[in-house]
Protein backbone atom coordinates (compact mmCIF):
# COMPACT_ATOMS: atom_id res chain seq x y z
CA UNK A 1 0.00 0.00 0.00
CA UNK A 2 1.41 3.31 -1.31
CA UNK A 3 2.03 5.58 1.62
CA UNK A 4 -0.43 8.40 0.90
CA UNK A 5 0.63 11.26 4.23
CA UNK A 6 3.82 10.88 2.23
CA UNK A 7 2.45 11.50 -0.98
CA UNK A 8 0.66 14.25 0.63
CA UNK A 9 3.71 15.59 1.84
CA UNK A 10 6.17 15.04 -1.38
CA UNK A 11 3.48 16.02 -4.39
CA UNK A 12 1.28 18.77 -2.40
CA UNK A 13 -1.42 16.13 -3.20
CA UNK A 14 -5.20 17.50 -1.64
CA UNK A 15 -7.95 16.89 -4.26
CA UNK A 16 -10.64 19.27 -4.37
CA UNK A 17 -13.66 18.34 -3.30
CA UNK A 18 -15.81 18.24 -6.79
CA UNK A 19 -18.52 19.97 -4.86
CA UNK A 20 -16.04 22.49 -4.86
CA UNK A 21 -16.32 23.07 -8.40
CA UNK A 22 -19.57 22.94 -8.62
CA UNK A 23 -20.35 25.43 -5.76
CA UNK A 24 -17.47 28.12 -6.95
CA UNK A 25 -16.44 27.45 -10.27
CA UNK A 26 -18.52 26.22 -12.70
CA UNK A 27 -21.12 28.77 -12.30
CA UNK A 28 -18.34 31.27 -14.04
CA UNK A 29 -17.14 29.06 -17.00
CA UNK A 30 -20.61 27.58 -17.93
CA UNK A 31 -21.13 29.94 -20.80
CA UNK A 32 -17.90 30.18 -22.24
CA UNK A 33 -17.67 25.60 -22.25
CA UNK A 34 -16.98 26.16 -25.81
CA UNK A 35 -14.76 29.17 -25.95
CA UNK A 36 -11.31 27.90 -24.82
CA UNK A 37 -9.29 24.10 -24.23
CA UNK A 38 -9.93 23.58 -20.54
CA UNK A 39 -6.66 22.36 -18.84
CA UNK A 40 -4.82 21.15 -15.34
CA UNK A 41 -1.51 20.56 -14.96
CA UNK A 42 -1.96 19.43 -11.36
CA UNK A 43 -4.73 17.43 -12.11
CA UNK A 44 -4.65 15.09 -9.32
CA UNK A 45 -8.20 12.71 -10.35
CA UNK A 46 -9.07 15.52 -12.57
CA UNK A 47 -12.08 16.87 -10.35
CA UNK A 48 -11.35 20.48 -11.32
CA UNK A 49 -11.88 19.65 -14.87
CA UNK A 50 -13.91 16.66 -15.91
CA UNK A 51 -17.42 17.80 -14.35
CA UNK A 52 -17.31 19.92 -17.00
CA UNK A 53 -18.35 17.15 -19.07
CA UNK A 54 -22.02 17.26 -16.93
CA UNK A 55 -22.75 20.66 -19.54
CA UNK A 56 -22.16 18.42 -22.77
CA UNK A 57 -24.71 15.84 -24.16
CA UNK A 58 -23.72 12.73 -23.49
CA UNK A 59 -23.30 11.80 -27.53
CA UNK A 60 -20.61 14.84 -27.82
CA UNK A 61 -18.86 13.98 -24.91
CA UNK A 62 -16.43 11.90 -26.03
CA UNK A 63 -15.68 14.89 -29.38
CA UNK A 64 -15.79 17.74 -26.55
CA UNK A 65 -12.99 15.50 -24.24
CA UNK A 66 -10.81 14.69 -27.60
CA UNK A 67 -10.29 18.66 -28.38
CA UNK A 68 -10.84 20.16 -25.38
CA UNK A 69 -9.65 18.76 -22.21
CA UNK A 70 -6.11 18.18 -20.88
CA UNK A 71 -5.43 16.61 -17.65
CA UNK A 72 -1.37 16.10 -16.24
CA UNK A 73 0.17 14.67 -12.98
CA UNK A 74 3.62 13.41 -12.34
CA UNK A 75 1.92 10.80 -10.41
CA UNK A 76 0.98 7.65 -12.33
CA UNK A 77 -1.86 6.27 -9.87
CA UNK A 78 -3.69 9.83 -10.08
CA UNK A 79 -3.10 9.80 -13.64
CA UNK A 80 -4.80 6.19 -13.44
CA UNK A 81 -7.36 7.74 -10.92
CA UNK A 82 -8.19 10.61 -13.41
CA UNK A 83 -8.60 7.88 -16.63
CA UNK A 84 -10.81 6.15 -14.63
CA UNK A 85 -12.96 8.99 -14.12
CA UNK A 86 -13.30 10.26 -17.46
CA UNK A 87 -14.80 6.77 -17.90
CA UNK A 88 -17.64 7.93 -15.77
CA UNK A 89 -18.33 10.55 -17.80
CA UNK A 90 -18.16 8.27 -20.81
CA UNK A 91 -14.63 8.42 -22.18
CA UNK A 92 -13.53 5.44 -23.48
CA UNK A 93 -10.05 4.59 -21.57
CA UNK A 94 -8.12 4.73 -25.17
CA UNK A 95 -9.40 8.67 -25.58
CA UNK A 96 -8.99 9.35 -22.37
CA UNK A 97 -4.89 8.17 -21.99
CA UNK A 98 -4.50 10.62 -24.85
CA UNK A 99 -5.75 14.00 -23.13
CA UNK A 100 -4.58 12.58 -19.56
CA UNK A 101 -0.82 12.13 -19.14
CA UNK A 102 1.79 11.69 -16.87
CA UNK A 103 4.01 14.54 -17.23
CA UNK A 104 6.14 16.88 -14.71
CA UNK A 105 4.89 19.96 -15.59
CA UNK A 106 6.69 22.13 -13.52
CA UNK A 107 10.37 21.07 -14.78
CA UNK A 108 8.39 21.44 -18.25
CA UNK A 109 5.28 23.42 -19.77
CA UNK A 110 3.48 21.19 -22.03
CA UNK A 111 4.21 23.71 -25.18
CA UNK A 112 1.73 21.97 -27.60
CA UNK A 113 -1.03 23.37 -25.75
CA UNK A 114 -0.19 26.58 -27.27
CA UNK A 115 -0.81 25.47 -30.71
CA UNK A 116 -4.22 24.24 -30.15
CA UNK A 117 -6.63 25.76 -32.10
CA UNK A 118 -8.51 27.94 -29.22
CA UNK A 119 -6.91 29.54 -25.88
CA UNK A 120 -6.52 27.49 -23.13
CA UNK A 121 -8.41 27.86 -20.01
CA UNK A 122 -5.83 26.86 -16.74
CA UNK A 123 -7.77 25.37 -14.17
CA UNK A 124 -6.03 24.41 -11.04
CA UNK A 125 -5.17 23.22 -7.31
CA UNK A 126 -1.32 23.35 -7.94
CA UNK A 127 0.99 21.56 -5.19
CA UNK A 128 1.08 23.62 -2.39
CA UNK A 129 5.34 23.04 -1.00
CA UNK A 130 6.83 25.77 0.71
CA UNK A 131 11.09 26.10 0.37
CA UNK A 132 11.48 26.15 3.92
CA UNK A 133 10.18 22.71 3.89
CA UNK A 134 11.48 21.53 0.63
CA UNK A 135 15.23 22.98 2.13
CA UNK A 136 14.79 20.75 5.74
CA UNK A 137 13.21 17.23 4.31
CA UNK A 138 15.33 14.93 2.14
CA UNK A 139 12.54 13.75 -0.05
CA UNK A 140 11.51 16.99 -1.32
CA UNK A 141 14.98 18.11 -1.75
CA UNK A 142 14.75 17.30 -5.58
CA UNK A 143 12.81 20.69 -6.12
CA UNK A 144 15.42 22.75 -4.74
CA UNK A 145 16.72 23.07 -8.93
CA UNK A 146 13.06 24.74 -9.75
CA UNK A 147 14.10 27.59 -7.41
CA UNK A 148 17.18 28.44 -9.01
CA UNK A 149 18.52 30.83 -11.94
CA UNK A 150 14.69 32.99 -13.02
CA UNK A 151 13.01 31.38 -10.10
CA UNK A 152 15.45 32.74 -7.59
CA UNK A 153 13.37 34.35 -5.17
CA UNK A 154 9.73 32.15 -5.23
CA UNK A 155 9.13 30.64 -2.07
CA UNK A 156 6.53 27.91 -3.17
CA UNK A 157 5.43 25.25 -6.08
CA UNK A 158 2.56 26.75 -6.42
CA UNK A 159 4.06 29.85 -7.10
CA UNK A 160 5.95 28.75 -10.04
CA UNK A 161 3.49 27.35 -11.36
CA UNK A 162 1.81 30.64 -11.38
CA UNK A 163 4.89 31.80 -13.19
CA UNK A 164 5.09 29.02 -15.57
CA UNK A 165 1.70 30.07 -16.76
CA UNK A 166 2.67 34.06 -17.15
CA UNK A 167 5.81 32.84 -19.06
CA UNK A 168 3.81 30.78 -21.95
CA UNK A 169 1.11 33.98 -22.02
CA UNK A 170 -1.79 31.75 -20.50
CA UNK A 171 -4.86 34.31 -20.74
CA UNK A 172 -7.17 33.15 -18.34
CA UNK A 173 -6.86 31.10 -15.00
CA UNK A 174 -8.57 29.77 -12.13
CA UNK A 175 -6.26 28.51 -9.31
CA UNK A 176 -6.98 27.25 -5.58
CA UNK A 177 -4.21 28.47 -3.84
CA UNK A 178 -2.97 29.47 -0.08
CA UNK A 179 -4.45 32.49 1.13
CA UNK A 180 -1.05 33.87 1.71
CA UNK A 181 -0.75 34.45 -2.09
CA UNK A 182 -2.95 37.23 -0.91
CA UNK A 183 -2.62 37.93 2.72
CA UNK A 184 1.12 37.16 2.59
CA UNK A 185 4.74 39.44 3.86
CA UNK A 186 7.93 38.10 2.63
CA UNK A 187 6.38 34.59 1.55
CA UNK A 188 4.56 36.27 -1.66
CA UNK A 189 5.76 39.68 -2.11
CA UNK A 190 8.19 38.97 -5.07
CA UNK A 191 5.75 36.44 -6.61
CA UNK A 192 3.15 39.30 -6.17
CA UNK A 193 5.27 41.88 -7.92
CA UNK A 194 6.19 40.30 -11.04
CA UNK A 195 2.41 38.47 -11.22
CA UNK A 196 0.54 41.75 -11.20
CA UNK A 197 2.00 43.43 -13.68
CA UNK A 198 0.55 40.88 -15.83
CA UNK A 199 -3.06 39.91 -14.48
CA UNK A 200 -5.79 41.36 -12.89
CA UNK A 201 -8.10 39.70 -10.20
CA UNK A 202 -11.41 39.37 -11.62
CA UNK A 203 -12.67 38.03 -8.27
CA UNK A 204 -11.35 35.95 -5.67
CA UNK A 205 -13.23 33.23 -2.90
CA UNK A 206 -11.41 33.55 0.55
CA UNK A 207 -11.98 30.69 2.47
CA UNK A 208 -11.27 31.05 6.16
CA UNK A 209 -12.09 27.51 7.30
CA UNK A 210 -10.83 24.49 5.33
CA UNK A 211 -11.87 22.66 2.47
CA UNK A 212 -9.58 20.03 1.90
CA UNK A 213 -9.31 16.97 4.56
CA UNK A 214 -5.99 16.55 5.12
CA UNK A 215 -4.63 20.03 5.61
CA UNK A 216 -5.46 23.47 6.93
CA UNK A 217 -4.26 25.29 4.54
CA UNK A 218 -6.51 28.38 4.14
CA UNK A 219 -7.22 28.79 0.43
CA UNK A 220 -8.64 31.47 -1.76
CA UNK A 221 -9.97 30.76 -5.39
CA UNK A 222 -8.71 33.44 -7.33
CA UNK A 223 -9.93 34.03 -10.63
CA UNK A 224 -7.05 35.87 -13.32
CA UNK A 225 -6.84 37.98 -16.75
CA UNK A 226 -3.99 38.71 -18.41
CA UNK A 227 -3.67 42.44 -18.88
CA UNK A 228 -3.20 43.67 -22.60
CA UNK A 229 -0.50 45.04 -21.95
CA UNK A 230 1.87 44.82 -18.73
CA UNK A 231 1.00 47.58 -16.21
CA UNK A 232 2.27 48.71 -12.40
CA UNK A 233 -1.26 49.93 -11.28
CA UNK A 234 -3.37 48.86 -8.55
CA UNK A 235 -5.56 46.03 -8.78
CA UNK A 236 -9.23 46.22 -7.47
CA UNK A 237 -11.54 43.58 -6.79
CA UNK A 238 -14.63 42.03 -5.38
CA UNK A 239 -14.09 39.16 -2.55
CA UNK A 240 -15.85 36.85 -0.71
CA UNK A 241 -15.18 35.44 2.15
CA UNK A 242 -16.47 32.39 3.56
CA UNK A 243 -16.14 31.89 7.45
CA UNK A 244 -18.83 30.93 9.22
CA UNK A 245 -20.90 33.25 7.64
CA UNK A 246 -20.48 34.93 3.99
CA UNK A 247 -19.23 38.67 3.49
CA UNK A 248 -18.43 40.70 0.40
CA UNK A 249 -15.36 43.09 0.29
CA UNK A 250 -13.90 44.87 -2.18
CA UNK A 251 -9.90 44.37 -2.05
CA UNK A 252 -7.47 47.15 -3.50
CA UNK A 253 -4.01 45.74 -3.82
CA UNK A 254 -1.08 48.52 -4.41
CA UNK A 255 2.10 48.30 -5.89
CA UNK A 256 3.74 50.13 -3.20
CA UNK A 257 2.29 47.47 -0.78
CA UNK A 258 3.82 44.68 -3.34
CA UNK A 259 -0.07 44.09 -4.14
CA UNK A 260 -0.71 42.60 -0.65
CA UNK A 261 -4.26 42.51 0.15
CA UNK A 262 -5.48 44.36 3.60
CA UNK A 263 -3.16 46.93 3.71
CA UNK A 264 -4.95 49.51 6.14
CA UNK A 265 -2.94 48.62 8.81
CA UNK A 266 0.72 49.02 7.20
CA UNK A 267 -0.83 52.31 5.52
CA UNK A 268 -1.44 53.60 8.91
CA UNK A 269 1.99 52.79 10.45
CA UNK A 270 3.93 53.80 7.47
CA UNK A 271 2.12 56.95 7.19
CA UNK A 272 1.55 58.08 10.96
CA UNK A 273 5.42 57.72 12.46
CA UNK A 274 5.78 60.11 14.98
CA UNK A 275 8.67 62.35 14.10
CA UNK A 276 10.11 61.29 17.48
CA UNK A 277 9.63 57.87 17.53
CA UNK A 278 9.92 55.24 20.95
CA UNK A 279 12.86 53.26 20.50
CA UNK A 280 12.13 49.35 21.87
CA UNK A 281 14.14 46.02 21.83
CA UNK A 282 12.81 42.26 22.59
CA UNK A 283 13.84 39.81 24.90
CA UNK A 284 15.54 39.44 28.21
CA UNK A 285 18.40 36.52 27.30
CA UNK A 286 19.97 34.63 29.90
CA UNK A 287 23.02 35.96 28.18
CA UNK A 288 22.38 39.26 29.29
CA UNK A 289 21.66 37.92 33.18
CA UNK A 290 25.28 36.51 33.14
CA UNK A 291 26.67 39.47 31.95
CA UNK A 292 24.93 41.61 34.28
CA UNK A 293 24.98 38.78 37.74
CA UNK A 294 24.89 40.63 40.98
CA UNK A 295 23.09 40.44 44.69
CA UNK A 296 19.75 42.19 43.24
CA UNK A 297 16.90 39.67 43.09
CA UNK A 298 14.20 39.29 40.71
CA UNK A 299 11.79 37.10 39.60
CA UNK A 300 10.90 36.00 35.65
CA UNK A 301 9.45 33.71 34.12
CA UNK A 302 11.32 30.77 31.28
CA UNK A 303 9.70 31.59 28.39
CA UNK A 304 10.86 28.53 27.15
CA UNK A 305 10.30 26.22 29.86
CA UNK A 306 6.31 25.39 30.37
CA UNK A 307 4.99 23.15 33.49
CA UNK A 308 1.88 21.77 32.66
CA UNK A 309 0.20 25.19 31.46
CA UNK A 310 2.32 27.32 33.14
CA UNK A 311 5.59 28.97 32.20
CA UNK A 312 8.28 27.72 35.33
CA UNK A 313 8.90 30.94 37.77
CA UNK A 314 12.24 31.59 38.66
CA UNK A 315 14.47 33.94 40.66
CA UNK A 316 17.44 35.26 39.15
CA UNK A 317 20.09 37.06 40.81
CA UNK A 318 21.28 40.35 38.73
CA UNK A 319 23.29 43.63 39.35
CA UNK A 320 21.68 46.73 40.38
CA UNK A 321 21.37 48.30 36.55
CA UNK A 322 19.85 44.99 35.32
CA UNK A 323 17.41 45.18 37.62
CA UNK A 324 16.43 48.20 37.21
CA UNK A 325 15.99 48.03 33.67
CA UNK A 326 14.13 44.64 34.29
CA UNK A 327 11.62 46.35 36.94
CA UNK A 328 11.06 49.42 35.18
CA UNK A 329 10.36 47.84 31.45
CA UNK A 330 6.43 46.23 32.78
CA UNK A 331 5.30 45.22 29.04
CA UNK A 332 5.39 42.62 27.55
CA UNK A 333 3.90 41.80 23.97
CA UNK A 334 1.89 38.31 23.28
CA UNK A 335 2.21 37.70 18.88
CA UNK A 336 0.07 35.15 19.06
CA UNK A 337 -4.33 35.18 20.04
CA UNK A 338 -4.50 32.09 22.32
CA UNK A 339 -7.66 31.51 20.88
CA UNK A 340 -10.05 33.10 24.50
CA UNK A 341 -11.09 36.66 23.74
CA UNK A 342 -8.65 37.43 26.93
CA UNK A 343 -6.01 36.58 25.13
CA UNK A 344 -5.83 38.10 21.67
CA UNK A 345 -2.43 39.17 20.23
CA UNK A 346 -1.21 42.77 22.28
CA UNK A 347 0.80 43.97 24.78
CA UNK A 348 0.26 43.01 28.34
CA UNK A 349 1.44 43.83 31.54
CA UNK A 350 4.04 41.08 32.64
CA UNK A 351 3.27 41.42 36.64
CA UNK A 352 -0.56 41.12 35.99
CA UNK A 353 -0.80 38.25 33.50
CA UNK A 354 2.50 36.25 35.03
CA UNK A 355 2.81 37.59 38.74
CA UNK A 356 6.56 38.14 37.47
CA UNK A 357 8.64 40.94 37.16
CA UNK A 358 10.48 39.80 33.59
CA UNK A 359 10.43 37.57 30.74
CA UNK A 360 13.89 35.77 31.00
CA UNK A 361 14.67 33.54 27.59
CA UNK A 362 17.08 30.78 28.69
CA UNK A 363 17.05 29.04 25.19
CA UNK A 364 16.15 29.74 21.67
CA UNK A 365 14.07 32.91 21.03
CA UNK A 366 11.04 32.20 19.28
CA UNK A 367 8.52 35.04 18.30
CA UNK A 368 5.53 33.30 19.10
CA UNK A 369 6.65 33.16 22.75
CA UNK A 370 6.04 36.64 25.29
CA UNK A 371 8.31 38.74 24.64
CA UNK A 372 9.62 41.57 27.11
CA UNK A 373 9.76 44.97 25.78
CA UNK A 374 12.61 47.58 26.91
CA UNK A 375 12.04 51.22 26.07
CA UNK A 376 14.42 53.74 25.19
CA UNK A 377 14.15 56.69 25.98
CA UNK A 378 12.82 54.56 29.43
CA UNK A 379 9.12 55.86 29.99
CA UNK A 380 7.26 55.55 33.32
CA UNK A 381 4.87 52.81 34.31
CA UNK A 382 1.82 55.08 33.73
CA UNK A 383 3.45 56.36 30.20
CA UNK A 384 3.93 52.44 29.57
CA UNK A 385 0.22 51.71 30.38
CA UNK A 386 -0.87 54.48 28.18
CA UNK A 387 0.96 53.20 25.61
CA UNK A 388 -0.21 49.56 26.21
CA UNK A 389 -3.67 50.78 25.95
CA UNK A 390 -3.01 53.05 22.86
CA UNK A 391 -1.80 49.95 21.04
CA UNK A 392 -4.57 47.44 21.48
CA UNK A 393 -6.90 49.92 20.96
CA UNK A 394 -5.71 50.55 17.67
CA UNK A 395 -4.99 47.01 17.39
CA UNK A 396 -8.38 46.03 18.02
CA UNK A 397 -9.99 48.99 15.74
CA UNK A 398 -7.88 47.38 12.79
CA UNK A 399 -8.51 43.73 13.28
CA UNK A 400 -12.39 44.92 13.18
CA UNK A 401 -11.87 46.76 10.38
CA UNK A 402 -10.07 44.60 7.98
CA UNK A 403 -11.27 41.57 9.79
CA UNK A 404 -7.42 40.71 10.77
CA UNK A 405 -6.27 40.72 7.60
CA UNK A 406 -2.77 42.44 8.42
CA UNK A 407 -2.10 39.93 10.54
CA UNK A 408 -0.94 36.26 9.62
CA UNK A 409 -3.34 33.08 10.13
CA UNK A 410 -1.32 31.17 12.86
CA UNK A 411 -1.57 27.48 11.75
CA UNK A 412 -4.33 25.31 11.43
CA UNK A 413 -6.80 25.05 15.11
CA UNK A 414 -9.79 23.04 15.26
CA UNK A 415 -11.42 25.61 17.14
CA UNK A 416 -13.86 28.12 15.19
CA UNK A 417 -11.53 30.89 16.47
CA UNK A 418 -8.63 31.43 13.74
CA UNK A 419 -5.67 32.67 15.64
CA UNK A 420 -3.74 35.39 14.76
CA UNK A 421 -0.34 36.04 14.20
CA UNK A 422 1.28 39.60 14.89
CA UNK A 423 4.37 40.29 13.56
CA UNK A 424 7.21 41.95 15.67
CA UNK A 425 8.11 44.41 13.02
CA UNK A 426 4.26 45.10 13.26
CA UNK A 427 4.67 45.70 17.03
CA UNK A 428 7.31 48.07 16.75
CA UNK A 429 5.72 50.12 13.98
CA UNK A 430 2.53 50.34 15.76
CA UNK A 431 4.35 51.78 18.82
CA UNK A 432 6.16 54.03 16.66
CA UNK A 433 3.42 55.63 15.68
CA UNK A 434 2.49 56.60 19.30
CA UNK A 435 3.63 60.45 19.43
CA UNK A 436 4.64 60.69 23.02
CA UNK A 437 8.04 61.98 23.22
CA UNK A 438 7.17 64.78 20.50
CA UNK A 439 4.25 66.24 22.42
CA UNK A 440 3.96 69.37 24.42
CA UNK A 441 1.90 68.78 27.56
CA UNK A 442 -1.67 70.13 26.46
CA UNK A 443 -1.19 67.54 23.80
CA UNK A 444 -0.39 64.53 26.26
CA UNK A 445 -3.51 65.36 27.93
CA UNK A 446 -5.92 65.25 25.09
CA UNK A 447 -4.24 62.25 23.83
CA UNK A 448 -4.98 60.50 27.28
CA UNK A 449 -8.25 61.57 27.57
CA UNK A 450 -8.75 59.96 24.13
CA UNK A 451 -7.25 56.57 24.95
CA UNK A 452 -8.95 56.58 28.28
CA UNK A 453 -12.47 57.78 26.53
CA UNK A 454 -11.67 54.72 23.82
CA UNK A 455 -12.48 56.97 21.49
CA UNK A 456 -10.69 55.75 18.58
CA UNK A 457 -12.11 58.13 15.76
CA UNK A 458 -10.79 61.10 17.10
CA UNK A 459 -7.73 59.21 18.52
CA UNK A 460 -6.79 58.48 14.56
CA UNK A 461 -7.55 61.93 13.51
CA UNK A 462 -5.13 63.53 16.42
CA UNK A 463 -2.53 61.03 15.56
CA UNK A 464 -2.34 61.83 12.08
CA UNK A 465 -2.51 65.85 13.31
CA UNK A 466 0.12 65.56 15.47
CA UNK A 467 3.04 62.47 14.33
C1 LIG B 1 -3.12 20.05 -4.67
S1 LIG B 1 -3.20 18.64 -5.72
C2 LIG B 1 -4.56 19.09 -6.67
C3 LIG B 1 -5.05 18.15 -7.67
C4 LIG B 1 -6.23 18.65 -8.52
N1 LIG B 1 -5.88 19.86 -9.26
C5 LIG B 1 -7.43 18.92 -7.65
O1 LIG B 1 -7.66 20.07 -7.33
O2 LIG B 1 -8.12 17.98 -7.26
C6 LIG B 1 -1.76 18.88 -6.67
C7 LIG B 1 -1.44 17.78 -7.66
O3 LIG B 1 -0.24 18.15 -8.34
C8 LIG B 1 0.50 16.99 -8.61
N2 LIG B 1 1.90 17.41 -8.81
C9 LIG B 1 2.83 17.72 -7.87
N3 LIG B 1 3.98 18.08 -8.45
C10 LIG B 1 3.77 18.02 -9.79
C11 LIG B 1 4.60 18.28 -10.93
N4 LIG B 1 5.86 18.68 -10.77
N5 LIG B 1 4.06 18.12 -12.15
C12 LIG B 1 2.79 17.70 -12.31
N6 LIG B 1 1.96 17.42 -11.27
C13 LIG B 1 2.45 17.59 -10.03
C14 LIG B 1 0.27 16.12 -7.41
O4 LIG B 1 0.48 14.76 -7.72
C15 LIG B 1 -1.18 16.43 -7.06
O5 LIG B 1 -2.04 15.51 -7.63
Amino acid sequence: MQDKTKDRRIYGEHLTPVEVFNDFILPEIKNKKNDYIWVDLFAGAGNLILPILNLIPEEKRIEFFKKRIYLFDIQKELVEQAINNASKYGIPRKIAEKNIIQKDTIKEYPKFLLDLDLPIYHITNPPYLYLGYIVKHKETQKYLEFFKGDNKGYQDLYQLALINDLRNGIEKMIYIIPSNFLFGFSVSNKIRDDFFKYYLIEKAIIFEKEIFEHTGTNVVICFFNRKKAPKKESIKFQGIKINNEIQKKTYVLKPENHYRAGSDFEEFVNNNKAKNPIKITYYLTLDEVIKNKGEYKISVIDANEINGKKYTKKVIYVNEKLYKKIKSNILFVRTVDTGTINGRAGLYNIKEVFEADGILVTKAKYRTHPIQIFFDPALTVDEQKLLMNYFNLILEYFRQKTDSEFLTTYKYSNSKYTRKYLGLRQVKNLIQTFPWLSLNEEEKNMLKNLIEAKNIKKLITFISHVK
